[in-house]
């Protein structure tokens, strides 16, 4: 084994990436196969099915010559009992996970805060901090408590963690409150050996924003808001897939990474400190 394998090889390690057929969240259920990791792909089921995404995953991860075992599970993680179910089977099928990846989430639309659509806020809100964070935290975190596992967990931050980003009220109010939990819970599962830790991507083009920022697919054609953003982005583009690829493993190896707790990594060409 080369030492670039030990430290950043995951053959220890079983992944649930939960909205794992979703942009985001499926690169890097493909970065954790290829370092030798065991996954397994979570989702609703309804626009990107999982079943096309393990099936593309084992072919990428074939690509690099990595024979991947990969799982994938139909479940919606804003249902305690079902995100039980699925941890019931994807144990059965790759074993118990230590790593979970709380990648369901997103925003949508915006409008002025006196049009807040509240049923939509509130759709937003569980979204991102029930489904993406709380319910699949407290399960997985409930199992490894009671049976002595260290194990962790990447929660998806956002700029908006930080900052408000302008109409998208219930986006931005379920992101900070992920890198407040993200914090929260690394100090209380610290001494359980439960690493919990953050990513925050810039702005890369996903499902549940795309609108937001491209004005024209077949021409590029981006939003105001979305040439707004690139000229706030000292990159001066979007984040593409591969950027998130190095932070991802890093923080997934118990080796590379296993005194870092609490922190949120911000992965964006450097929106977060541009100023003038
Ligand atoms: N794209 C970006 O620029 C960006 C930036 C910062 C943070 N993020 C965060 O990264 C994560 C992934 O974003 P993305 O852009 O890849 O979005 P995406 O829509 O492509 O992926 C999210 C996936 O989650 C699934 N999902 C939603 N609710 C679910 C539920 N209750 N149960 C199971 N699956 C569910 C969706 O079906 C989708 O497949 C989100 O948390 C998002 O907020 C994205």
């Amino acid at each position: 084994m080369s030492y670039l394998d030990d430290v950043f090889g995951l053959k220890d390690v079983t992944a649930v990436v939960t909205g794992g057929a979703g942009v985001l969240p499926k690169a890097m259920a493909g970065f954790l196969a290829k370092a030798g990791a065991k996954v397994s792909v979570w989702g609703r089921g309804t626009s990107h099915p999982v079943s096309d995404a393990v099936e593309q995953l084992r072919r990428e991860a074939a690509a690099v010559g990595v024979d991947a075992v990969i799982d994938g599970q139909t479940v919606d993680t804003g249902d305690e009992t079902a995100v039980s179910d699925a941890l019931r089977r994807t144990e059965a099928a790759i074993g118990l996970p230590n790593l979970l990846i709380n990648g369901v989430g997103g925003n949508k639309g915006k409008s002025a805060f006196v049009d807040i659509d509240t049923d939509v806020f509130r759709e937003v809100v569980e979204m991102n901090l029930l489904a993406g964070l709380v319910i699949p935290t407290k399960v997985f975190a409930r199992v490894w408590v009671d049976r002595g596992v260290t194990a962790s967990i990447i929660n998806l931050a956002s700029m908006t963690s930080y900052l408000p980003l302008s109409g998208v009220w219930a986006y931005g109010a379920a992101k900070s409150a992920t890198l407040n939990l993200t914090y929260a819970t690394a100090k209380e599962f610290a001494a359980n050996g439960i690493r919990v830790n953050a990513i925050a991507p810039g702005f890369f083009v996903g499902n549940q924003n795309k609108a937001l920022l491209i004005a024209n697919e077949a021409t590029g054609e981006l939003t105001a808001r979305g040439q707004a953003i690139i000229d706030h982005t000292p990159y001066g583009r979007f984040g593409t897939i591969g950027d998130l690829e190095g932070t991802t493993l890093f923080l997934a190896s118990p080796r590379a990474s296993g005194f870092v707790t609490g922190v949120c990594v911000p992965v964006d060409g450097g929106y977060l400190i541009d100023n003038i």
